[in-house]
């Protein structure tokens, strides 16, 4: 195959340059209607993330421990999740085991980001519920807060997916980070 000429290429990478332009553009307006889905609250980066994944995490808490903590430390649940994580999982059939499956969360953040306990504090990774109708309803996502949000800036994670399950027993989450799309590109 014979080199591009010098206009083939600038042609190529203003292709690609609007290629990226029409993703960030996407991801805004994907933003926006997940912040409308959640009631105009959350506080999401208009941009998102490029589809690269930069971490993954995955945490489990055995949840019959949990509970036994959560009875004997009446400070526990103020003190690692936010008034919405409490206000959620109190909605929820077995609140209990739903923190736990937030503080798997807020775990496994901590593995996606690279770092252990004291990289942040515990409620500067919030989990928020999807209020929207349809199949999302429900659907719980990550805001960071803080030490977090600068932690996951500076590992260019831009982006977060979560998936929760919980019985009585054991609750799991399970968090993909995305790489951030370049700020020269906002
Ligand atoms: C999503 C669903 C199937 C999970 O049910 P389940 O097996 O009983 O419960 P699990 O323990 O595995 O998962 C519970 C967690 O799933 C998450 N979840 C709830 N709705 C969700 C949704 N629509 N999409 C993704 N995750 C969801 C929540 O984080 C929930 O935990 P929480 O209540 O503490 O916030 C169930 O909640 C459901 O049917 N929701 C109705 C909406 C629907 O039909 N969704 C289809 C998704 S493809």
């Amino acid at each position: 195959m014979t080199a591009p000429t010098a206009r083939q290429a600038a042609a190529r990478r203003s292709g690609a340059d609007t290629a990226r332009q029409i993703l960030v553009e996407t991801a805004r307006q994907a933003a926006s209607l997940v912040d409308a889905s959640l009631g105009g609250t959350a506080q999401l980066d208009p941009v998102l993330g490029d589809g690269a994944i930069v971490g993954i995490g995955v945490d489990a808490v055995d949840v019959v421990r949990f509970r036994e903590i959560l009875a004997r430390r009446p400070g526990f649940a103020a003190r690692f999740f936010t008034d919405t994580e409490q206000a959620d999982a109190g909605r929820t059939p077995d609140p209990v085991e739903s923190l736990a499956a937030r503080f798997a969360a807020k775990e496994a953040v901590m593995k996606a980001l690279g770092t252990g306990l004291g990289g942040f504090a515990l409620t500067e990774v919030e989990v928020r519920r999807g209020t929207g109708p349809g199949a999302t309803a429900g659907a719980p996502s990550l805001v960071l807060h803080g030490a977090a949000a600068a932690l996951a800036a500076r590992c260019q994670a831009g982006r977060f997916h979560l998936s929760l399950t919980h019985t009585t027993e054991l609750a799991v989450a399970f968090v993909v980070a995305e790489r951030s799309v370049p700020c020269s590109l906002s």
